[in-house]
């Protein structure tokens, strides 16, 4: 008797410690701290994606909706040379998104910067006639995106093609068909896959001048029926720039001309700047005096860095109405291209995982309040 009155009780226990066991076992996310406000991502190298680093692979799969092939889907590591695709570290990434339900996003189809050597040249090495390259981007863009299409959430169309100070740069994608590269870029990407979102993204987007002729392209884009959905900023930081004010003028012009915004490229260089674009071809000779933290970030610099990180999403969060997705470049610090540029060998702390892969502290607010 004393057994079947206790059975109930015993079974309401048992459920109990199950409920604190998941619970205990169940680490709060990013994404389900930022599911009312925007996706969440990082950008993927091929190490995770090739199922080579499983400690990452949980903290992804834990923490993010939305992954970025860090390098794979570049035009000097997908298309080579002419004709040649090399698809499997792609497919891979691809794969490894769509079976955990992520948000994919294709980088880059068009970017002046790991742009595949044969692609703006003729044999005799010069630069191809504007029919010869519109045809190169036009196979490029259809071949890309047709492979994964209907997989990919968004792509990168064009990278990084205007200068701080609002000229375009002069890729060779500009030298040799001039503005219309843009339109004619997204154009192919339109008629490619009609479901994948597609956008511009580039760095320094603080800059007034440059926020400027973004928005005149958009307005541009718009004018002449060509889709455009959203605009990547870069979030490529450091201890003193972007100016905070500059950029959330920017995520609320972007917003106001009528395409999603995504801080894309998210990290924040602990250490001091070198140079503040992203212009990867720079090089300055490694210098003891830019490598100053090798064994750790001083309580300082970390408090420091953790407040701006935090000002920052908080302004992102300000902004949640127009901000579409928030993606890191890379995981946890010892994943971060900034530990190798702008110079080599240098220890950096930029990301919103440290390197025993624990959230940096100016999430916990968001982390805790999610539980
Ligand atoms: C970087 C990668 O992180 C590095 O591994 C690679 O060596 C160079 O490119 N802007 C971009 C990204 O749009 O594609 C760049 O990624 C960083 C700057």
């Amino acid at each position: 008797m004393k057994t079947i009155a206790l059975l109930p009780a015993l079974l309401l226990l048992g459920a109990c410690s199950t409920a604190q066991k998941e619970t205990a076992t169940t680490p709060p996310s990013l994404k389900d701290a930022f599911a009312d406000s925007f996706l969440i991502g990082a950008a993927l190298n091929t190490d995770c994606t090739n199922g080579l680093d499983p400690a990452t692979d949980s903290l992804v799969s834990l923490h993010f909706n939305s992954i970025v092939a860090e390098n794979c889907m570049k035009s000097e590591k997908i298309n080579p040379s002419e004709g040649v695709y090399e698809w499997d570290d792609a497919d891979n990434f691809v794969n490894y998104g769509t079976e955990r339900g992520m948000k994919i996003i294709g980088h880059t189809l068009l970017w002046h910067s790991q742009l595949a050597p044969w692609f703006p040249l003729d044999s005799a090495g010069n630069n191809v006639t504007p029919d010869v390259m519109k045809q190169r981007i036009a196979n490029h863009i259809s071949t890309v995106m047709t492979r994964y299409k209907g997989k990919i959430h968004g792509w990168d169309v064009v990278n990084e093609a205007i200068l701080e100070d609002g000229s375009y740069r002069k890729s060779p994608f500009y030298e040799i068909l001039g503005e219309e590269f843009i339109p004619f870029a997204f154009s192919c990407a339109a008629a490619a896959d009609p479901d994948a979102e597609l956008y511009l993204n580039d760095y320094s987007m603080a800059s007034p001048a440059k926020r400027e002729t973004y928005l005149k392209i958009i307005a541009d884009l718009k004018a002449r029926g060509i889709r455009i959905d959203g605009i990547g900023m870069q979030g490529h930081m450091g201890m003193d720039y972007p100016d905070f004010a500059e950029f959330e003028k920017s995520i609320e012009e972007y917003g106001k001309a009528g395409v999603g915004v995504m801080i894309t490229e998210w990290d924040m260089s602990a250490l001091p700047t070198v140079n503040q674009g992203a212009n990867v071809a720079d090089t300055t000779a490694f210098n003891k005096l830019l490598n100053p933290y090798p064994d750790g970030l001083p309580e300082d610099i970390d408090r420091e860095w953790n407040e701006r990180m935090g000002r920052m999403m908080d302004m992102f969060m300000r902004h949640a109405d127009v901000i579409t997705r928030v993606t890191a470049w890379g995981t946890d610090d010892s994943k971060s291209w900034k530990n190798d540029w702008p110079m080599k060998g240098r220890t950096e702390y930029p990301l919103l995982f440290s390197r025993s892969l624990t959230p940096k502290p100016f999430l916990n607010k968001y982390l805790i309040s999610s539980e």
